[in-house]
């Protein structure tokens, strides 16, 4: 089916976000200094933006793993699931490890890819998203950093799509069906 039309608005600029970066990754610096095995773990996909400006914003040594996670639906929300679908390359026992995912929405997918991470004993874990959007919250979970926190609006951009379009769009937009 065609997708309805749509129109974006934007909501955070390309330079504010650049400006938010700067400022988490003075942050992260400070929790992991003296690391000198810090994972970054990028859910995919819609983090690769946000971990490609984040990693070039630490003065810290970093590897860089990647893991997709998918959620689906079995009808009713709130019992969604959560499946990965691409795990690590590396292992991450004893490693720092700095999770990025995009948006924290209903809070299921961060809740489950923490679990999972934790079962494999890796050293300090924390977590970090570029949006959050708490009115949404269905599982009692965030970010140790958030780069905004947002309304319940759907958005694009920096990463993040709406059926797979708009990933590429250098800010936040809002999508709007007109
Ligand atoms: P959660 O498990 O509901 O927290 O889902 C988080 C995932 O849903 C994010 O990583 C996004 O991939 C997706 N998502 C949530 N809100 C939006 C949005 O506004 N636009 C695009 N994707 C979203
Ligand atoms: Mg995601």
């Amino acid at each position: 089916m065609a997708q309805p039309a749509y129109e974006i608005d934007m909501m955070i600029s390309a330079k504010a976000i650049a400006a938010r970066i700067e400022s988490l990754a003075r942050d992260i610096e400070a929790e992991f200094a003296g690391t000198d095995k810090l994972v970054l773990v990028g859910l995919l996909r819609g983090s690769f933006v946000f971990i490609a400006d984040l990693v070039r914003e630490l003065t810290l040594p970093v590897e860089i793993d990647f893991l997709e996670a998918s959620s689906y639906g079995d009808g009713t929300e709130s019992s969604r699931e959560v499946r990965i679908l691409k795990d690590l390359r590396g292992k991450i026992g004893g490693r720092d490890v700095l999770l990025v995912e995009d948006i924290v929405d209903t809070g299921h997918t961060l809740s489950h890819v923490i679990r999972l991470l934790k079962t494999r004993a890796p050293g300090k874990l924390r977590t970090i998203a570029l949006l959050d959007k708490p009115s949404r919250r269905e599982v009692d979970v965030r970010a140790d950093w958030t780069g905004f926190e947002i309304p319940d609006e759907f958005v694009v951009g920096y990463g993040i799509d709406y059926a797979q379009r708009n990933r590429n769009l250098p800010y936040i937009g809002k999508v709007r069906f007109v």
